[in-house]
């Protein structure tokens, strides 16, 4: 697939069959993670895949309540993957610190943008989660307290019937200047 295309395509899928992820893709998801870049190649991040069902279940479960229900179809995925938060090199906090920058957060960004777009060419969905209940996915899944998890994905095979939605975004030149702001 072209990378117009790849990017074109991916888009976050709010809707799952039941249908198993196979090992050998979750595998070539993992490496695409592995090969993201990151401040002084600080890999500041742990992938969780969740993919028991009955874990899979409770932490999906942890991505909605009965007052805020938007994440409620997490429980359809049959895959979710965690990103947690690791300690930066040296260099990298040293650096964030001098420059007022957070950038494990770019670099798990940049990770989990690996991961979604490797799953789109494996002809899986995914979306991103920045809602969740951070105390109770730390719990379910072993996560020492002085961690943080950054973000949830969904990962599972969209039904046949899912559509492609045209895509909603600011106008070109609001998102950007030539030579200044
Ligand atoms: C950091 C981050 C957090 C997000 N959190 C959620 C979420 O909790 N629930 C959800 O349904 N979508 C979530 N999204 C998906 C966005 O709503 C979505 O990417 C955006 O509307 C653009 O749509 P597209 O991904 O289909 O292109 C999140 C995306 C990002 C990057």
């Amino acid at each position: 697939m072209l990378f117009q295309e790849l990017i074109s395509k991916r888009q976050s899928v709010r809707k799952y069959q039941e249908k198993t992820v196979e090992k050998e893709k979750i595998q070539q998801l993992i490496e695409a993670v592995h090969l993201a870049p990151s401040a002084c190649n600080s890999q500041p991040w742990k992938l969780i895949i969740v993919n028991n069902p009955e874990l899979k279940d409770k932490v999906a479960k942890a991505t909605f309540s009965k007052t805020v229900s938007f994440n409620k179809f997490v429980t359809e995925a049959p895959v979710l993957a965690i990103f947690v938060f690791e300690k930066a090199k040296l260099t990298a906090r040293i650096g964030g610190s001098i420059k007022n920058q957070e950038y494990p957060q770019y670099d798990i960004g940049i990770a989990a943008a690996h991961f979604c777009l490797q799953a789109t060419e494996l002809g899986l969905s995914t979306c991103m989660l920045g809602w969740f209940n951070q105390k109770k996915i730390q719990q379910l899944l072993k996560i020492p307290k002085k961690r943080k998890v950054a973000l949830v994905i969904t990962l599972g095979y969209e039904p046949d019937a899912y559509k492609q939605r045209k895509k909603i975004r600011k106008p070109l030149d609001e998102i950007c200047g030539f030579n200044s702001y």
